[in-house]
């Protein structure tokens, strides 16, 4: 019994089949109190009364045709009932048990299953949504699975330096110098940096990142920008200069998140610009968006990475940078903040050696300007 109730198959067959019982009863109540009725009215107006003989063998007739015709209706409307109810079984139930294997596989993990999409109905619908729903899954989960990978390769580097510093160390291998300290720094400041920037890639993941564009001054903060890069560019020998047309350009973005894009840029031209090379960073606007462009003198991106640099962890040369600062992160970010501010970032570079530049172009609200 609870199987049968469990079933939609068997519900819905046994509420065919009481709507065929309901029926038949009506029509055997009428049959049985107003039919008789009807018909000897009917013989009465007609004919007006006929001998008792015949008027047995009339209503004999009458009982035989009714009976059988209800008979027949009956057995023709419950035959109806049951080839119904097995043909909606098999057009509902179906599907849905194939949504529910399917779901049961998504639950142990299994995202990439799709199911057949029968038909043109809701329940087709229902199919597509589902496997909209597993192919959006699976990719999630790749992209999990990969940034996990990623992570711990990029912990490595700076945890075996720690490790093996450490350990030279204590075994009085290496001297406890100043040159010590930095190194053993850098490689501390490297994974936080790589904490901080995982962090905010995940949160722009999640669309949870918190941009408050308010109207701002973009030659100040582009200044601003320069000053905190000065050191690194004059130790490296690099000149720094900065353009802007028209000379006052207002943008609508949050200053702190707008210069740490700048901040990744410049730190980007610095780390691969030579000694002697030069950094411009130009500003200009038109009627509806504000461009920053930072142009570097340095080794250049080959044209097949110019798109790529912007993944996650990806480095034109990995063996070169890996003795660098880097993670190959700070062109993701810097794109998400930019893509938070309704904005783009785009790379160009006329090939290895012939330097870079960098495009972020952002909105311009013109409530501010
Ligand atoms: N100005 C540039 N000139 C040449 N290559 C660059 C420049 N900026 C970025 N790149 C390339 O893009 C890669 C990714 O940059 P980024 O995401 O900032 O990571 P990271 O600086 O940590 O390596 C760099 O490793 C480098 O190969
Ligand atoms: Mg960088």
């Amino acid at each position: 019994m609870s199987r049968l109730r469990r079933s939609l198959g068997a519900r819905l067959l046994i509420a065919q089949l009481l709507v065929v019982v309901v029926g038949s009863l009506t029509l055997l109540l009428v049959a049985a109190t107003v039919g008789p009725w009807l018909f000897d009215q009917h013989l009465e107006g007609r004919l007006g009364g006929v001998p008792a003989n015949v008027d047995a063998h009339i209503h004999a007739a009458f009982e035989d045709a009714l009976g059988t015709a209800l008979i027949g209706a009956i057995a023709a409307a419950s035959a109806t009932a049951v080839v119904i109810s097995v043909i909606l079984t098999r057009r509902i139930v179906a599907p849905v048990r194939r949504l529910a294997d399917g779901a049961t596989q998504i639950a142990s993990g299994r995202y990439g299953i799709q199911i057949p999409v029968v038909g043109e109905d809701e329940l087709a619908s229902l199919a597509r949504a589902f496997n909209g729903m597993a192919t959006a899954l699976a990719a999630t989960e790749q992209t999990r699975t990969r940034l996990i990978a990623d992570v711990a390769h990029e912990l490595r580097t700076p945890l075996s330096t720690l490790d093996g510093y450490l350990e030279g160390l204590a075994d009085g291998v290496i001297a406890p110098n100043p040159g010590t300290w930095t190194t053993l720094r850098d490689q501390t400041r490297r994974l936080s940096r790589l904490a901080e920037d995982l962090a905010l890639v995940s949160r722009a993941e999640e669309g949870r990142l918190q941009v408050r564009p308010v109207a701002t001054d973009a030659v100040r903060l582009i200044h601003a920008a320069l000053q905190a890069a000065r050191p690194a560019a004059t130790s490296k020998g690099i000149s720094l200069s900065a353009t802007s047309r028209p000379e006052r350009i207002t943008v609508t973005a949050d200053p702190e998140r707008l210069q740490q894009v700048l901040g990744n840029l410049l730190d980007n031209a610095i780390q691969h610009t030579p000694a002697g090379g030069r950094i411009e960073v130009m500003a200009s606007q038109t009627p509806d968006s504000v461009r920053v462009e930072v142009i570097d003198s340095g080794e250049g991106i080959p044209t097949a990475e110019l798109e790529r640099i912007f993944t996650r962890f990806h480095r034109v040369d990995p063996a070169r940078t890996a003795v660098s600062r880097g993670s190959g992160i700070g062109l993701t970010v810097a794109r998400a903040l930019v893509t938070e501010h309704g904005g783009d970032i785009t790379a160009a570079s006329a090939g290895p050696g012939h330097g870079s530049r960098f495009t972020v172009t952002l909105p311009r609200c013109s409530d501010h300007t």
